[in-house]
């Protein structure tokens, strides 16, 4: 049925007006003022924004991790997501070294498809580069439409690649038209600070961070970025958690380095000191890179303010505190790495970045979609709010003063990493492809209608049609 969104205030990356959306096929089909149309569904707007639907570009649903599962799925996930007006996510698919990167992506496909409730797609992640993975690629990117790399430099004996592999993706990158993203940590550094911490008995929770310090994620971001610069390639650097990391990569950017960074709402509204609580409350808090001190949170929200980082994902990997995190009861080595954070994204970086004045209304909305829509190949089709586009969008009250809670959030986890923070601005209700996923903050979506995403390669727009569409 067609709708339309009445009243709201639109906007998008680089606009904020007041305009009725019709909404028909799924699609955006008239912006404009004081539309009629009475064979339409009404949806009133009126005091509220209207953002285009949030991209999370860093995901990790049902992900093998750490001795265990990641608790929530494509179903749990996505429904989380959507309440917390995000309507895409793309997530990592993590390969095998040996097989074929064609069976990991089934099994990815698998396992998201008659899940999602909101649209999908996937990064692939790359541990060695050799012939048969460079004969694969061409395909996977055509066919698949995945057009994302992940090399990992950290989680030794683990996911960690070497630098010849770093710098081979890179170079093929560039060949292929695809984005190489990084998890930047010096992995053999970190394995031997933890070694260290071990053998002097050192196990709690906050020995994850101590083993992990800034310099190690520092060296590990100059270093794939330097290696950018010598393939003339392109990179993604994935959860950004402190100064260091994002000096070397404004430092990148100054060179005209084709270098991004990404931060998560983690690292801009928690701290190091959360992971030195007793009774093991710590361990909610484990994730790499860690959390790092408080000092670092306004660095980060100067790095976004300034476009030195660009993007918010969630890095969503969730683990129950019982069952799951107390895997590391006595090693903080064992505790999975990961926490809940897709369904907080959009409201903390709203409430913490614009209504405290640290970031614009139009840079929060390309920080949290356009940005990423633009950089993994979806944009216009996702990422922003233009006739002939998906009609993704959130019905967003900017005023609704809530406390972040485990009582109340979607995910399939015991606890929430922001328990208690008070937060100003809600999705109320969220469309995707034209359809409601959340209506009056009630779940109305359909398990299984979210649509895998073929992406275009780094960039290239989503299709020609859709380019012709926007020019109509
Ligand atoms: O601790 C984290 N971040 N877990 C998910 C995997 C990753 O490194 O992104
Ligand atoms: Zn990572
Ligand atoms: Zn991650």
């Amino acid at each position: 049925m067609k709708k339309i969104i009445k009243n709201g205030t639109i906007v998008t990356a680089s606009d904020t007006y007041k305009a009725d959306i019709l909404v028909e096929n799924g699609v955006i089909a008239t912006i404009s003022k004081n539309i009629t149309d009475s064979s339409a569904e009404v949806v009133d707007a009126e005091g509220k924004y209207v953002f285009p639907g949030g991209v999370d570009p860093h995901t990790h649903l049902e992900m093998p991790f750490g001795g265990t599962v990641s608790k929530d799925d494509f179903e749990t996930g996505t429904k989380a997501a959507a309440f917390g007006g995000t309507t895409t996510v793309i997530d990592f698919c993590i390969t095998n070294k040996g097989k074929p990167l064609q069976n990991s992506i089934d099994q990815w496909h698998a396992k998201s498809k008659d899940k999602a409730v909101i649209d999908y797609g996937f990064h692939l992640m790359i541990s060695e580069m050799n012939e048969d993975v460079l004969n694969e690629l061409p395909k996977v990117m055509d066919q698949e439409g995945i057009t994302s790399f992940k090399v990992f430099m950290a989680y030794k004996n683990v996911f960690q690649a070497d630098d010849g592999t770093l710098f081979k993706t890179l170079e093929t990158a560039k060949e292929l038209g695809g984005l190489v993203m990084v998890h930047a940590e010096n992995g053999d550094v970190i394995d031997h600070l933890v070694n260290k911490a071990l053998a002097k008995g050192n196990t709690d929770p906050i020995y994850h961070a101590l083993t992990r310090p800034p310099e190690a994620e520092g060296e590990a971001t100059g270093r794939a970025a330097q290696l950018t610069g010598l393939a003339d390639s392109q990179l993604y650097v994935v959860h950004v958690s402190c100064e260091e990391s994002a000096n070397k990569i404004a430092e990148a950017r100054k060179k005209g380095y084709d270098v991004w960074g990404e931060t998560c709402p983690q690292y801009l509204a928690l701290d190091q000191s959360y992971m030195d609580q007793p009774n093991f409350e710590g361990a909610k808090y484990v994730w790499s890179p860690p959390l790092r001190e408080k000092w670092n949170q306004e660095k980060l929200w100067n790095a976004l303010k300034t476009g030195e980082l660009q993007t918010i994902g969630s890095d969503q990997c969730s683990f129950d505190f019982e069952g799951q995190k107390d895997l590391g009861k006595g090693d903080f080595t064992k505790i999975p790495n990961g926490g809940p954070m897709i369904e907080d994204r959009v409201s903390i970086l709203f409430s913490e970045g614009v209504k405290k004045g640290r970031i614009t209304l139009n840079q929060f909305v390309d920080m949290t979609s356009t940005r990423s829509a633009k950089l993994f190949g979806l944009y216009p089709k996702k990422g922003t709010i233009s006739v002939g586009t998906d009609a993704d969008i959130v019905i967003f009250d900017p005023n609704v003063e809530r406390t972040i809670s485990v009582e109340t959030h979607h995910m399939a986890v015991d606890y929430n990493a922001f328990e208690g923070m008070k937060v100003t601005g809600e999705p109320i209700s969220v469309l995707s492809r034209g359809e409601f996923v959340i209506k009056d903050k009630q779940f109305v979506g359909e398990v299984g209608s979210g649509e895998y995403l073929k992406r275009a390669r780094y960039g290239k727009l989503t299709s020609d049609t859709d380019e012709a569409a926007l020019v109509e």
